[in-house]
């Protein structure tokens, strides 16, 4: 376990960390108001870092170094960032991804925020760790294009990645573990900015409009959002069909026998969700306004889609505190300096 003020420290703007530590979330101090549904919505103070793979600095910067390498795609053009780019919620503006062949993949990039908390990963869950996701694009021909073991030669070949890896993973050196090893624990290092419904949940009345405040109330009430969405980081890690896709069985490739996992898709984080259009897996909605009209008008209507799928219907002053509610999950944007990569 790593402090989680300290592990980000490096990557996040000043004035982010001073209300956080301000408003005394850092020590994990109650709110002034008696426990409720709110509490259970309480940020966690510290990032967790697997057994397997543990925390340095070091290695962070490493793997930091390496999600911003061209040289880990096969023609040098791409990188993990140019579809998961800090400045859109580590995110891509495209519906869905282009890869390196300038090819259109099928589904629209997640963002890496908060990876330490989620998994499996992928829209279908199809790799258990983000070790194991990692090893997923760099291969792929439509995504960065390079067998792993040309992966491995490439780096090898640099002196200034040779000394790093054989100093932070001696022993081993580069290889294709330690190259994803690296990579996730950066990417465990990406947390979602503090935000105002986080000065809300820590006690602070002011620092959500009413409007807001209703919206919570919807959220976690009427509109039943929060049974799919639920805790600090506004998911489940768990499949639902939600009557978005027409093609993409999603899950359902994985357990074609399970009827609820046919059209399912793994329910994302809400965290900085202002910064990461379009949404969804395949990218069809440009607005939050436009995914809870999906909400209102339930998707497609089919076997597979989820129980908890409630009818929502809400008036238009409704419509206004719920989308105004998850305005209130997004903080300021953290700065993020580029690593400059070795020769
Ligand atoms: C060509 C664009 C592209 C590149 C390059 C790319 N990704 Fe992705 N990434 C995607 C897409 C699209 C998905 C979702 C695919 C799916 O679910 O089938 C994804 C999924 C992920 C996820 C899963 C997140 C979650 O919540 O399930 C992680 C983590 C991730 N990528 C990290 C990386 C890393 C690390 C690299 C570099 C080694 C990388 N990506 C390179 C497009 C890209
Ligand atoms: C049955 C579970 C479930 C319920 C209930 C639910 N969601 Fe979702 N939500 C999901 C899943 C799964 C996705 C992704 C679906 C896809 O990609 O096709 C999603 C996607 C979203 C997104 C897009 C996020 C992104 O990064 O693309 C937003 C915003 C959202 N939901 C808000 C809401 C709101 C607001 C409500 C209540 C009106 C709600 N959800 C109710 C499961 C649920």
């Amino acid at each position: 376990m790593r402090n989680w003020s300290g592990a980000i420290l490096g990557m996040t703007a000043a004035g982010v960390l001073s209300g956080l530590i301000g408003l005394g979330a850092a020590s994990g101090t109650a709110s002034a108001q008696a426990p409720s549904l709110r509490d259970a919505y309480r940020r966690p103070t510290e990032i967790p870092f697997p057994a397997s793979n543990p925390y340095t600095p070091e290695k962070a910067a490493l793997g930091k170094a390496l999600f911003f390498e061209p040289r880990l795609s096969g023609a040098e053009n791409m990188t993990c960032s140019s579809c998961h780019n800090p400045s859109f919620g580590w995110e891509a503006r495209t519906e869905t991804s282009v890869g390196a062949q300038n090819t259109r993949l099928a589904r629209h990039a997640p963002t890496i925020l908060d990876t330490a908390w989620v998994g499996p990963f992928f829209w279908d869950g199809r790799a258990p760790t983000a070790e194991e996701q990692a090893k997923g694009p760099i291969q792929a021909p439509v995504e960065m294009n390079l067998p792993l073991d040309q992966a491995v030669a490439r780096l090898r070949a640099v002196p200034g990645y040779r000394t790093r890896f054989d100093r932070i993973f001696p022993g081993q050196g580069v290889t294709a573990d330690t190259i994803v090893a690296a990579i996730a624990t950066f990417e465990r290092t990406v947390v979602s900015s503090y935000a105002p419904f986080d000065a809300w949940v820590d006690g602070d009345e002011a620092a959500i409009s009413p409007e807001a405040k209703r919206g919570f109330g919807l959220f976690t009430g009427a509109a039943g959002c929060s049974g799919c969405h639920s805790g600090w980081n506004f998911t489940d890690n768990r499949f639902h069909d939600i009557g978005t896709a027409r093609s993409d069985l999603g899950r359902g490739a994985l357990e074609p026998g399970n009827p609820l996992a046919q059209y399912a898709f793994k329910t994302p984080s809400l965290r900085d969700a202002a910064q990461r259009s379009p949404y969804m897996h395949n990218g069809m909605y440009a607005s939050l306004d436009a995914v809870v009209a999906h909400y209102v008008g339930g998707g497609i209507d089919r076997p597979s889609r989820s129980p908890l799928m409630r009818p929502v219907s809400l008036n238009p002053s409704e419509f206004r505190d719920l989308v105004t509610f998850l305005g209130t999950l997004t903080g300021a944007k953290q700065a993020v300096t580029l690593p400059v990569l070795p020769n």
